[in-house]
């Protein structure tokens, strides 16, 4: 499904960008002592050199609240209508994470609610927010993408646990004119549940209860099928954003930034030659801090941001892929804002 805003229109635009790392360095030397891998395989199979994960008692909302606060200050508002919290990771299965971290924020009665969708969260939330600003039930928005996925990996399973990392990225959103630096210009939104078992944790909702069954504790980690879970990666990220560009008239050319999910740097590689896109302009930064799911894409943009690559003026086309399956993408001009 595509959606574009009509020009001329109302819009929503990005104002600001904050993102939190836990300070927890895990290198793949220190995962090489507990586990059948090395540095070398983790390198050259995801391009991952170190993660971060959070210490014990750190749970995804308080990440969220630092880069949810470090995003309203880049954007200098202490105000906004609605929290949108992207994460697979919430601190507890009920309540939503996003009310809490709103009322942490000051944000006082601010509509918040989380998404959930995999690594695909952080899009899906951008997609709700800028929906309910377009529609006019908002001025502005703080969308967040935090995970602790190192709460969630099984400790014995070398295929997912050299691969996740623990952060948070957000991104304040207000309304304006789609014709505007910033504005976020279309989505192209999708789903195939037929494939919802290539990802998932099996236990810990109402599918498999614990007053019917015993659980398996090991039902209660992360499980993905990698090999198949590459190859829809690509594609589904490389169809989604071909459809987004064909709706909003961008040549893939014309794109001087892929910010693509961060899973694995051979991936990325592959989406880029899928979109005939230079390898050289696709962001990477997964090789610092793993594939931290819906944190993942604003703190590739983020980073890009800090680091001058992605300047004001530049084409930027943000897309992601994740359980469920989901994806989706979006794209703007980048406008001359702050990254905290
Ligand atoms: N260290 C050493 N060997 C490992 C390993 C590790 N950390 N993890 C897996 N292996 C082994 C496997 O056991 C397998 O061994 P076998 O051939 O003896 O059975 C071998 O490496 C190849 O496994 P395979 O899964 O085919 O490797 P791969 O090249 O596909 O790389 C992933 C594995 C997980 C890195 C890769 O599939 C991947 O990145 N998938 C997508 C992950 C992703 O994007 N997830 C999130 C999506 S939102």
């Amino acid at each position: 499904m595509s959606v574009v805003p009509r020009a001329g229109r109302r819009a929503a635009i990005i104002q600001g960008l904050g993102t939190f790392l836990p300070e927890r360095v895990v290198t793949n030397a220190a995962l090489s002592e507990r586990l059948d891998t090395t540095d070398e395989w983790i390198r050259s199979r995801t391009g991952i050199r170190e993660r971060r994960w959070a210490e014990s008692g750190t749970a995804t909302g308080d990440l969220a609240v630092e880069a949810g606060a470090r995003a309203l200050k880049a954007a200098s508002m202490s105000h906004v209508d609605v929290v949108v919290l992207a994460t697979t990771t919430p601190d507890h299965p009920c309540p939503g994470t996003a009310p809490a971290v709103a009322a942490r924020l000051g944000l006082g009665h601010a509509m918040a609610f989380d998404v959930s969708a995999v690594c695909t969260g952080f899009i899906y939330a951008l997609a709700t927010a800028s929906s309910l600003i377009v529609a006019g039930l908002a001025e502005s928005a703080l969308v967040i993408g935090a995970e602790t996925y190192s709460t969630i990996l099984n400790p014995e399973d070398r295929s997912s646990a050299v691969i996740f990392g623990d952060g948070a990225g957000a991104a304040v959103l207000t309304a304006g004119d789609l014709a505007e630096p910033g504005a976020l210009l279309g989505f192209d939104l999708g789903s195939d549940g037929e494939h919802a078992d290539l990802i998932t944790v099996p236990a810990g909702g109402s599918r498999q209860r614990a007053q019917d069954v015993e659980p398996d504790p090991a039902d209660f980690y992360f499980t993905m099928r990698g090999r198949e879970v590459f190859t829809h990666a690509v594609t589904r990220m490389g169809q989604s954003s071909k459809a987004l560009l064909d709706r909003i008239g961008w040549p893939t050319a014309s794109v001087d930034h892929l910010v693509g999910h961060q899973a694995n740097v051979r991936i990325l590689q592959s989406l880029a030659d899928f979109l005939d896109i230079e390898r050289r302009r696709a962001v990477v930064n997964l090789d610092r801090v793993g594939n931290t799911s819906a944190a993942s894409i604003p703190l590739a943009l983020a980073d890009a941001v800090r680091l001058g690559t992605v300047q004001a003026g530049d084409r930027v086309l943000l897309s992601a892929f994740g359980g469920g399956l989901t994806w989706g993408s979006t794209a703007l001009i980048w406008p001359e804002i702050e990254s905290c």
